[in-house]
């Protein structure tokens, strides 16, 4: 793990030896008052380069707390994240949005996808957020197309696409940063057991082969049979299965 030292303002720096994403001793505590519960207890881990660490729990365990704070889309209330080497809660929001941008790759339960804007177009956007060349980010965007069969869909909108497509989009903008960190939150929920069975192999597949930490979290114990290693999350704590 490198030290607070190395990071850089403008992010660029060494990769990091060991684990790229780790996460010690998470908690959030979420509302206010009497409502407040805690959505995640004292929760560590640490996920490899070209590891998918799959996060399995019930409805309502703080899967989508914990990954929140794990792409740094959220505080924690106590204990730290580490991000390829950079502490998020460290820095300022401006280059936080930045690191997100740039080494995160996020995957939701709905793709959210631009209706007026192509596939193409939607996949380019993620570049322009994060201020990648444009020649660059289109010729990513192709090849992404094309690994994730979706080579004919570029010209669509959305509204064409079947859902098992719509998610391979969403993926494929995940990805089109070279994202250090994948994170997918229920990536399967809106497919059939085959079509997200399907996403997440190429998920899986990607993760390992370009050397990127990935985590999936979901209900659904069969989908996080493609991971690596399996974490089990029951009222916002790690168990044994
Ligand atoms: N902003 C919030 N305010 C109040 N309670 C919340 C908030 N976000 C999450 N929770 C609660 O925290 C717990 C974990 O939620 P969540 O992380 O969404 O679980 P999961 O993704 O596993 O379904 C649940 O009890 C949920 O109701
Ligand atoms: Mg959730």
């Amino acid at each position: 793990m490198t030290n607070g030292q190395e990071q850089a303002d403008d992010g660029v720096h060494a990769p990091s030896a060991g684990p790229v994403l780790i996460a010690d001793r998470l908690r959030k505590v979420v509302g206010d008052g009497a409502l407040a519960v805690t959505a995640v207890d004292e929760v560590s881990l640490h996920v490899e380069r070209g590891e998918l660490l799959a996060i399995v729990g019930p409805s309502g365990s703080g899967k989508s707390t914990l990954l929140a704070m794990l792409g740094a889309l959220s505080t924690p209330t106590a204990g730290t994240v580490v991000i390829d080497g950079i502490y998020p809660g460290d820095l300022e929001e401006r280059d936080r949005s930045a690191l997100r941008a740039g080494r995160i790759g996020f995957v939701f339960q709905r793709p959210a996808l631009v209706p007026f804007l192509t596939v193409t177009e939607n996949i380019l956007l993620a570049g322009q957020i994060a201020g990648a060349a444009e020649a660059t980010a289109r010729e990513r965007a192709g090849r992404l197309l094309a690994v994730l069969d979706l080579g004919d869909r570029s010209g669509h909108r959305p509204a064409a696409l079947s859902g098992g497509e719509l998610q391979r989009v969403a993926l494929a903008r995940a990805l089109l940063n070279d994202p250090v960190v994948v994170l997918a939150d229920e990536p399967t929920a809106n497919l059939d057991a085959e079509r997200g069975r399907a996403v997440v192999a190429l998920l899986a597949e990607h993760t390992r082969e370009e050397g990127r930490a990935g985590v999936l979290v979901t209900h659904d114990a069969s989908v996080a049979a493609v991971a690596d290693r399996t974490l089990h999350l029951l009222d916002g704590r790690l168990v044994e299965a």
